[in-house]
């Protein structure tokens, strides 16, 4: 903190309580001064020199030399790039400076607006994505429509096998509009912890017999390594079955025919990165597994390694996602390894409850 002097004004030190860089310039545009935000930001004091020092961008020059020409304010939105480029709406007003305040200065306030920015072209992205992925089974039924109104209207063998395909393009509708309207729950709970006690060997056990059929399609079985006196976990029973659920799903898709998907449960001193005792359950696939590059873009939304067989498999790409956001919902933790040509881990981390059930 520097002394202050008489001829400071007291509006200075006020700059310091703004969490936004604030650069303070002279009538000839030189730095007077920079809050501690803008100080975090440039990490050089440039004071007493012209303001190029600190930022080149044409358009907050400009828009500097406009207010000390006498305009009024004036705000840009402009990328700055330091250690990385990050997006800021920058403010620039009149403000007086010099000994006797007869001097026209100008004072910038930068707004870092990175994140909204990124928030923002996101949802512009999902709402494309869903678009598409909505687009293509519509075209195949209004394309089959007009094949069984037109050149496939007498043709019986040809009717029964377009309205299997139709039927199935519907069903893959239904099935992301049921993944769309989950990861919406998710997300609009997603601050409100988890406050029932679930059972997971029941949880497990009964998820597992309801995929025994699916997984003998794939000549699949499944197998439970579950502690039977594992302390209760504290959790939302729908959105566990919906985390699992996919996992379960995902082993029997993903993994190669054949084989067995193995599903352990265990108590952990540590869950990792998070440091409290916590309950491990893995999920476990022989399979063609997943590249490391690969590994953390499975849980975003509409992200597949192989597009064609996540399609053939009836995957909506949202699986993974509505997994993470579930898990984060329960303070857990979500640990993917995979090994090409062997097969992938997905193991969920839940806290385990430090008190016994009261109920
Ligand atoms: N057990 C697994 N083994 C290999 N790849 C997997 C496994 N689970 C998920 N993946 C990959 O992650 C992608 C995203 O998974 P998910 O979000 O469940 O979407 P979907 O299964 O609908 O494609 C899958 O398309 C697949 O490429
Ligand atoms: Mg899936």
């Amino acid at each position: 903190m520097s002394e202050t002097t008489g001829t400071e004004t007291p509006e200075l030190d006020i700059l310091d309580g703004v969490p936004d860089p604030v650069i303070l310039l002279d009538a000839a545009r030189k730095v007077i001064r920079l809050n501690q935000a803008a100080l975090r930001f440039f990490e050089i004091d440039f004071q007493g020199r012209d303001l190029t020092f600190l930022i080149r961008h044409p358009n907050v020059l400009a828009a500097v030399d406009a207010v000390l020409a006498g305009k009024g304010v004036q705000q840009d939105d402009v990328t700055i790039a330091r250690d990385v480029p990050r997006q800021f709406t920058v403010d620039v007003s009149p403000v007086r400076t010099g000994e006797n305040a007869n001097e026209q200065g100008a004072m910038l306030v930068m707004h870092d607006v990175t994140a909204e920015r990124n928030a923002e072209e996101m949802r512009a992205d999902f709402v494309a994505n869903v678009s598409h992925e909505l687009r293509s089974p519509l075209s195949s039924l209004v394309g089959f429509i007009e094949t069984l109104r037109g050149p496939a209207r007498d043709d019986p063998e040809a009717r029964t096998r377009f309205l299997g395909i139709m039927e199935s393009e519907a069903q893959r509708m239904t099935r992301l509009i049921g993944d769309l309207l989950s990861l919406s729950k998710v997300e609009a709970d997603k601050h409100i912890p988890p406050e029932d006690y679930v059972k997971l060997p029941d949880l497990l056990g009964s998820i597992a017999d309801s995929f025994s059929v699916r997984a003998a399609k794939r000549n699949m079985g499944i197998d439970l390594d579950i502690d039977l006196d594992l302390p209760a976990v504290i959790g939302e029973q729908d959105e566990l079955t919906i985390v699992f659920q996919n996992l379960i799903a995902n082993a029997i898709s993903y993994g190669r025919e054949g084989t067995r998907i193995r599903i352990s449960v265990k108590p952990v001193d540590r869950i990792p990165n998070a440091g409290d005792p916590g309950i491990a359950i893995c999920v476990a696939d022989s399979g063609d597994g997943v590249a490391p590059e690969q590994i953390p873009r499975l849980t975003e939304r509409f992200y597949r390694v192989d597009k064609g067989r996540s399609r053939s498999m009836g995957g909506t790409g949202l699986g993974l996602a509505i997994v993470k956001h579930i898990i984060s919902r329960h303070r857990g933790r979500l640990a993917i390894e995979s090994t090409v040509g062997e097969g992938s881990r997905f193991t969920v981390y839940l806290p385990r409850d430090q008190e016994p059930p009261h109920r």
